[in-house]
């Protein structure tokens, strides 16, 4: 169990690759437009880790992490939060970020303090919550300006502050640098970083192979709504066995399935 008072104490033991998983998906299966747009997706997150999922346009990650985050409903196959199927406490305890953030019409600190109230923070403690989270995002001094009129990287920060202040156990980023200059990149992940030190276990999609190889613990890459290739980054960053992550690590525009 987690000492909640303490959110910089990581989890002892939880970095072993042999840890249970904390989420996993089995068969998993989207279809649109009578499309199938996902298809038997088998994916392990381990807790305490940086899983990132890699591969090209289209290829099902923003689904992905959305069947998994519990924001749309899988056409077949199912998401196991713990080894049981995702419920609504269990979506409590999971966070996601978006490319673009998405803020309330309200002061930074009123952002925040939404989503504290959400998820059932009162008084001191949500005060405590707000000052360390303004703090962490380096938004102290911005704490009345209305959210939307920041820049692109200071409204990621407070996304990202506002994600964490609530202390998740998986952090869920969906190209959260897309749009930003790398000082904002570096700064979100800084917050990334200190995110994962303190034991929460940090699910990224990104086309960064920069990002990729700084964040990078494990990697999923997908190809066409299916996993082309899974393993460590390490590994998979370096000596892809599948094509479409050879291609991608290449640099190569386009990935040609014709032998
Ligand atoms: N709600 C939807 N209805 C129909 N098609 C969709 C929907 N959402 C996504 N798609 C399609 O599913 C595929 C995967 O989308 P997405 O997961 O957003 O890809 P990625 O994030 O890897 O770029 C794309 O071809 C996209 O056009
Ligand atoms: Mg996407």
């Amino acid at each position: 169990m987690r000492d909640l008072s303490d959110p910089l104490r990581p989890v002892p033991g939880s970095q072993s690759p042999a840890a249970a998983p904390i989420l996993e998906t089995r068969g998993l299966g989207y279809d649109a437009g009578g499309r199938v747009l996902i298809d038997g997706l088998d994916l392990t997150i381990r807790p305490c880790r940086r899983t990132v999922v890699l591969g090209a346009n289209g290829a099902g990650k923003s689904l992905a992490l959305r069947l998994m985050h519990g924001l749309m409903r899988p056409a077949r196959g199912e998401v196991l939060w713990q080894g049981k199927p995702l419920d609504r406490q269990a979506r409590a305890a999971q966070a996601m970020v978006f490319q673009r953030p998405v803020m309330l019409r309200r002061s930074v600190r009123a952002n925040l303090r939404f989503a504290l109230v959400v998820h059932g923070f009162a008084g001191r403690e949500r005060a405590l919550r707000e000052a360390r989270a303004l703090e962490q995002a380096r938004l102290t001094d911005l704490a009345h300006r209305p959210a939307r009129v920041l820049s692109g990287g200071e409204q990621q920060r407070l996304a990202l502050a506002r994600a964490l202040a609530t202390e998740p156990r998986i952090l869920f980023l969906d190209e959260p640098t897309a749009s930003l200059d790398p000082a904002s990149t570096h700064a979100v992940e800084t917050l990334i970083d200190a995110a994962h030190a303190a034991g929460i276990t940090i699910v990224l999609v990104t086309h960064d192979l920069g990002q990729a190889r700084r964040l990078g613990d494990d990697v999923i890459f997908l190809h066409a709504g299916q996993v082309a290739e899974t393993g460590p980054a390490a590994r998979v960053l370096t000596a892809p066995s599948s094509g479409p992550a050879r291609a991608w690590i290449d640099g190569r525009l386009y990935f040609d399935p014709t032998p």
